[in-house]
Formats: structure tokens, C-alpha cells, sequence
């Protein structure tokens, strides 16, 4: 007989309401003793990744990439970077993780590829008015002797978002676009040889099992080809490369091609934007699956601010009928343990905090409450690896280590994103914490805390109160109750409104209490999980920054 999970499961896709697992592969495991994490490794702790109860793995790129900016200058995205390991292995690492239940997301970075793509050398070497410079953004410089970027957009990365090329004839040339790195130039999605070649990727990694892709900046490929100057002040309307209306078509086209698989594979974007109606036309049916709700990931520690930004995520989504996603960190920002024990627990992406007086047992407390708090909420949730050990922004990376290009660009303005990319811990008492072998050659790519020796897998594993051992029960939890497998919520009344406090189907409830004093508990509710390992329901109030699950009849 069909349980009432098996009748959800069959009515929903898997990625309405998935738990996606980000792999950052430099940082997860390194099998071979380089320093560098690589997919041996993730092969080895695929047992761990089934086992912490997600339901899918997407993978920060992996593909051939100079490494200019962590793999998100692709070079060539049929092979595999040579330090991360081989096709074969992607393709051994795919078919493990489908047989270990696990679902497997690709990242495709349409905005731009590396300098080093064989475009991009081609485009140079043919000079002026070759039509291989048509798949990028090559233009004449302004001055008397086009010494003047084009226009004056700047880098996502800071500095101008022009680099000025040398002629095969050695006299000075013209200038390409990239608004991220130099290393990354722009793709002209105007170019049909671009659409063309994206879908060839996509059938690519399709064909080979991946069940979705993850898409990078995926606001910003389409451009206005005047390429007007971009006043801050009174910004033209529409922007001149994000938002674009023209930018729907590329993800139209890739619907149709993902919907020709079956099962049909699922497209997450990356999109960046404040006005949620915008955001939601990436999400209507004929486009996106999912979208990463980065209004939720910035929004602090604070009931209106989260009541709000949950309120306007059901309707913009309801509106589209899209499915809302729920992030607390990834790869670009600071680890939300940290944000979370700040005066101002946002996160400023223009602006990134750092060695602001930070509270880590307050962010930590404040984690878990949030976690129980996300993952109660109707749709998808996303957990950036570390995350269930616990792990904090790392902020005393040495200047000479750093690699993120936005600490070089920004001359150490903004520190960059080093400090959420520190290789995790796994066992042991000292770095490398069993991310590299006992034989490694090299030490990790970013160094490790010594304070990371009690976050270890290891030390975590079957430790009641662990974080580790929160997330293991929480997503448990959350897979058995068929009331968080549908979109049925509603506010319950309270009467502190730093009290955030809903129902979903079958009886569930959540209650997290934001305010500084304790909030009573219903009555007649049993508790499911609590954020705080020490909570005694029989008190009959729920402590300060914690969430519990609970069942009412
Ligand atoms: C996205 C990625 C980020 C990368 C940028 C350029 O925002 O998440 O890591 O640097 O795009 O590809």
C-alpha cells in the first residue's frame, strides 16, 4: 500500500522540495595529497554525504579551468580539471551517488568563459574584425588613441570591467569586456555559436546523468550592444547587463531542452535580484525550475525582517506557481555562523564585514535555530558544505595566501571569499584534519584553524548535541513529515512579534523565538526537535534564539 510520502514523492519533482548538498570541490576532500580537494575524495565520503540525509550534491565547477577565479573561469567544460581528476571519475562519482539515492547538480557559467578557452586565444589571435571575436565583447577604445575603456562599466571584482589587448602585431589593440575578472571574458550571447555551444554543454552533462544544472550569474549574459556609459546616479533603464528582458529566451530554450529528458532535468539560477516580481519571471513555467533565494540568505537575525522577506518569497513564488528555495550560506559569503553572532547579522555583498567583534557561540546558537527555522519552510533548502560541522568564517587567512580575485582587485578593500572556502576538517587533532592524506606532499590551499580540531566529522559523529549530529536528526525529521512535503503554511497568532510562528499540513508546527526574553509554548503541542539540546519543554517556555518542531493534534 502507497504510504502518504510515496503519494508526495510521486506528485512532486524532487526539486521542489530537495535538500542540495553544495560541493565546493577544492575544499571537501583531497585523495591524492596536493592541498587540493578533488573528486577521489568526494567519491570516499559520498557514504557521509547519503548518510547526513540530503537529497542532492551540486558541484561547484569542476571542469578544466585555469583557476582564476576557482573553476568559474571554464576553460573547457568537457573535461575535468587535472586537479580534481578525470571524466571517468565525474562519471563514476555520478552513477555511486545515484546509487546511493543522491540526485547530481552541475554548475554551467553562461556570462563568460577563462581567457584561456580556445575562443578566447583564437579571438586574439585573429585581431580586428575576425569573426571569432563576435563571441565576446571586443570594441575600439574612446580617446585619440582608443587608450580609454570603451565604456565605464566596472568589474563585479573591482576596477574597470575592460582589459585593453595587445595585436598579433604587438601595436596596442582593442578592449574586451569581462565584468568579473580580466580572466573571465564575456561571452556575446548574441553570437548563435554561443547558444548553440551552451546547449551542446548541457546535452553533454545531461547525457551523462546530471539531473540539473546550477546557473551561474544568471541575471547578466544578456547586454544592451550599444553599450552605453552606466551612470550610479541615475542608472539607465533597462541596466545595461542585468535583468535584461532578452535575458528569458536563453532559459526558455534551455527548458525545452531539459524537459526532452526524462525525467525531465531541473534548472537553478543564481539570480541576484531585490525586486522579487523580477526575480519571479525567471521562475514562470516556462523557464527556471528554482531559483537561490538570496533575499533570505542576506536578510539578519531579525523577526520582521525574516517575516517580511518569507512573505514576499510565498508570494512571488506562489505567483509563477515556483517552488521557493531557503539559503543561509555558500561559497561567496560569509559563513552565516559568523554573520549570525554580528551587531548587523546581514550580509552586505557589496561590503563584506571583517574581524568585526563577532560573537561565535551566539552565531552558532543562532545557526542551529535558523536551520530548524529554514528547513520548516515550504520548498527547497540549500547547505553549503561545513555548514552541519559548524564552521565559522575563517578570518586571519594570511594576506600572501589569499586567492580570491576580489581581494587582489579591490587591493584588500573587500577580504574577499577565502574565508568560506577553507578546506573541512574531517578527523584528527591538527591540520589537515584528514582533508589530505597522512602523506600529503602539500598543506591545504587555505590554512585551518587549529580550533577546527573539536569540528572534525570525527569528533562530531555520534555526539548528542554535535552540530553535526542536529543536522543528521533535523533532516531526518524533515523527510519523514509529509506536512514539510507540501506548500501549506500559514502564520499562527501570537502575541510577541519577535515570535515567528507557523503550521504546515498534518499538524506541524514551527515556533522560533527571536526576542530576548523567553516565549511561552502551546499547550497542546509535543516536541519533535528543538535548536538547543538543553530545552526542557516541561518549563513550558521556549529559551532565547531557538526553534523548536512540534506536532500539534
Ligand atoms: C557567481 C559565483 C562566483 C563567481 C562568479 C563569477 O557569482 O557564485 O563564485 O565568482 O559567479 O563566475
Amino acid at each position: 500500500m502507497a504510504t502518504a510520502n510515496d503519494t508526495a514523492a510521486q506528485q512532486s519533482p524532487w526539486w521542489r522540495d530537495a535538500v542540495i548538498y553544495q560541493v565546493y570541490p577544492r575544499s571537501f576532500a583531497d585523495s591524492d595529497g596536493d592541498g587540493v580537494g578533488d573528486l577521489t575524495g568526494v567519491r570516499e565520503r559520498l557514504p557521509y554525504l547519503a548518510g547526513l540525509g540530503v537529497d542532492a550534491l551540486w558541484f561547484s565547477p569542476w571542469y578544466a579551468s585555469p583557476q582564476a577565479d576557482a573553476g568559474y573561469d571554464v576553460a573547457d567544460y568537457r573535461r575535468i580539471d587535472p586537479a580534481f581528476g578525470t571524466l571517468a571519475d565525474a562519471e563514476a562519482l555520478i552513477a555511486e551517488a545515484h546509487a546511493l539515492g543522491l540526485k547530481i547538480v552541475v554548475d554551467i557559467v553562461p556570462n563568460h568563459v577563462s581567457d584561456r578557452h580556445p575562443w578566447f586565444r583564437e579571438a586574439l589571435a585573429c585581431g580586428p574584425g575576425a569573426e571569432a571575436r563576435d563571441l565576446f565583447w571586443f570594441r575600439p577604445g574612446r580617446g585619440p588613441a582608443g587608450e580609454l575603456p570603451p565604456n565605464d562599466w566596472q568589474s563585479v571584482f573591482g576596477g574597470p570591467a575592460w582589459t585593453r589587448t595587445t595585436n598579433p602585431d604587438g601595436t596596442p589593440g582593442e578592449w574586451y569586456l569581462h565584468l568579473f575578472a580580466p580572466e573571465q571574458p564575456d561571452l556575446n550571447w548574441n553570437n548563435t555559436k554561443v547558444r548553440e555551444e551552451h546547449e551542446s554543454v548541457l546535452r553533454f552533462w545531461f547525457d551523462r546523468g546530471a539531473d540539473g544544472v546550477r546557473i551561474d550569474s544568471a541575471t547578466m549574459p544578456a547586454k544592451d550592444p550599444a553599450l552605453p556609459d552606466f551612470d550610479s546616479a541615475a542608472p539607465p533603464l533597462p541596466h545595461p547587463y542585468i535583468d535584461r528582458d532578452d535575458v528569458h529566451g536563453i532559459y526558455r530554450s534551455w527548458r525545452a531542452l531539459a524537459e526532452a529528458y526524462s525525467p525531465p532535468r531541473a534548472l537553478i539560477g543564481e539570480v541576484w535580484l531585490a525586486d522579487p516580481v523580477r526575480f519571479a519571471h525567471y521562475l514562470r513555467p516556462d523557464e527556471m525550475h528554482t531559483a537561490f533565494n538570496f533575499d533570505y540568505l542576506n536578510s539578519p537575525w531579525d523577526p520582521a525582517a525574516l517575516r517580511t522577506v518569507i512573505d514576499a518569497t510565498l508570494s512571488s513564488h506562489a505567483s509563477v506557481g515556483a517552488s521557493p528555495t531557503w539559503v543561509l550560506s555558500n561559497h561567496d559569503v560569509t559563513r552565516h555562523v559568523t554573520r549570525y553572532g554580528r551587531a548587523d547579522s546581514s550580509f552586505g555583498h557589496a561590503l563584506r564585514q571583517h574581524r568585526t567583534p563577532t560573537d561565535l557561540a551566539l552565531g552558532t546558537r543562532r545557526a542551529r535555530a535558523a536551520l530548524l527555522l529554514a528547513l520548516a519552510l515550504p520548498g527547497g533548502h540549500y547547505i553549503y558544505q561545513g555548514e552541519e560541522l559548524g564552521l565559522w568564517e575563517v578570518e586571519d587567512i594570511p594576506d600572501d595566501l589569499r586567492q580570491d580575485p576580489i581581494f587582489h582587485r579591490t587591493g584588500g578593500t573587500d577580504v574577499g571569499r577565502d574565508g568560506c572556502r577553507v578546506p573541512l576538517p574531517w578527523s584528527g587533532d591538527l591540520p589537515p584534519f584528514g582533508f589530505s592524506p597522512d602523506t600529503a606532499q602539500a598543506a591545504p590551499w587555505l590554512p585551518q584553524p587549529a580550533q577546527w580540531a573539536s569540528c572534525t566529522a570525527e569528533a562530531q559523529d555520534g555526539r548528542p548535541g554535535s552540530m553535526l549530529t542536529f543536522y543528521r536528526t533535523a533532516l531526518a525529521l524533515r523527510r519523514g513529515e509529509p506536512g514539510l512535503r507540501t506548500l501549506d503554511f500559514r502564520w499562527l497568532p501570537v502575541d510577541d512579534p519577535a515570535v515567528l510562528a507557523f503550521t504546515r499540513a498534518d499538524g506541524f508546527v514551527c515556533l522560533a523565538n527571536l526576542s530576548p526574553a523567553p516565549a511561552p509554548l502551546p499547550r497542546d503541542a509535543h516536541l519533535l526537535l528543538a535548536s538547543d539540546v538543553d530545552f526542557d519543554p516541561a518549563t513550558g517556555h521556549l529559551p532565547p534564539d531557538t526553534t523548536v518542531w512540534l506536532r500539534r493534534p
